[in-house]
């Protein structure tokens, strides 16, 4: 019997990164997110971001495939695990490039507040920019009702006001009808004062910037634009999300020093006012992971049954297929856990 034409194009799509390779960077966020879930509430932000990021390597580590972590924990001196450059799998199969952060979120983890993620991405090898642990300046929209907006919407070098005025005009609405999401921070008072200015809503969020980029591009989300300056880490991260969801977004590195230049120099980044536009942090297919540790607006988070049994819920994004999906993994409890022990 000869397949529909639809199973022939989610059978070309599933070959071009395979899918082992999503079921693996999938079950690397699960494993990070049970990992976290110990420490939800319990003020330890280190032990919490320690536990997922074992966990998550631990899964990478025994994925068939040829990784180097571009986007990790930090530089080889300062993080055992994880760190720029550690090469993990198996050694066989396809070299790829790996992004991670194992706990997006360490402070709403430590304060049991919404939103707390574990996120990874993978492409092939030279798929994703090597960004140093540096601040980004972000700005990021999605599509208009399925429809791309006009290219170059959205630039760093325009004044936020008159962007907020175009994305209003190309969505067809007043720009009070346009809702930004920034992180709130003091570096952002005069953004937030001239997003106000606009006439635009402000969402203000205490940290996860990574979601915040997820709800601009997501067709269902009350935020238009997500505009502000976050990690450098996370707007990569980001940035393989949105080209799996569609949309635009551009980076701009931001550095408080020489120090910090000079290490971008040495990561291959000479011109340090570069404007990066999507397709110049993510290039080709690539995958996306993110699952939730705490409950919020893009993921519920881990779920303990008595018995010692989990539930995860995940994103899992493929850029090459467009396709979008939402995992809830159930995790039997492990051999003797729960049970109570006899007299
Ligand atoms: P964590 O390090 O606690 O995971 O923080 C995440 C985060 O809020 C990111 O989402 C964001 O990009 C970055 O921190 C912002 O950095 P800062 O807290 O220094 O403003």
């Amino acid at each position: 019997m000869k397949a529909s034409r639809d199973s022939e194009t989610i059978a070309e799509n599933a070959s071009a990164l395979s899918p082992l390779l999503e079921t693996g960077l999938l079950r690397a966020t699960e494993a990070a997110a049970i990992a976290a879930s110990d420490f939800i509430g319990r003020g330890d932000e280190r032990a919490a971001d320690m536990a997922a990021v074992e966990a998550m390597r631990t899964v990478l580590s025994a994925m068939a495939m040829r990784g180097r972590v571009v986007i990790g924990e930090g530089e080889r001196d300062a993080a055992p695990m994880l760190y720029i450059g550690e090469e993990l799998g198996s050694g066989d199969g396809m070299a790829v490039d790996i992004a991670v952060d194992p706990l997006e979120g360490t402070t709403l983890t430590a304060k049991a507040m919404s939103n707390a993620l574990t996120v990874a991405a993978l492409g092939a090898s030279g798929a994703l920019l090597h960004a140093p642990d540096v601040y980004m300046e972000k700005i990021v929209i999605g599509r208009n009702d399925g429809e791309d907006y006009p290219p170059n919407l959205i630039s760093l070098d325009a004044e936020i006001g008159d962007t907020i005025g175009a994305l209003a005009k190309a969505k067809g609405v007043k720009p009070k009808k346009i809702t930004a999401c920034a992180l709130d921070r003091p570096r952002h008072d005069a953004l937030i004062r001239d997003l106000r200015k606009a006439g635009a809503a402000l969402h203000l969020i205490t940290d996860g910037d990574i979601a915040a980029a997820i709800h601009a591009a997501a067709p269902s989300s009350p935020i238009d634009i997500y505009v502000g300056i976050g990690g450098a880490p996370e707007g990569v991260l980001a940035a393989a999300a949105l080209a799996c969801l569609g949309g635009q977004m551009q980076g701009r590195l931001v550095f408080s020093g020489d120090e910090q230049r000079r290490r971008a120099e040495t990561m291959g980044i000479t011109d340090a006012s570069r404007i990066y536009n999507l397709s110049d942090m993510v290039r080709g297919g690539v995958l996306f992971a993110a699952s939730g540790v705490t409950s919020g607006s893009l993921l519920d988070g881990v779920a303990r049954g008595q018995d010692g049994s989990f539930s995860v819920n995940s994103l899992l994004l493929s850029s090459a297929s467009g396709e979008a999906r939402r995992i809830h993994a159930h995790y039997p409890p492990k051999e003797g856990a729960g049970k109570r022990k006899r007299r």
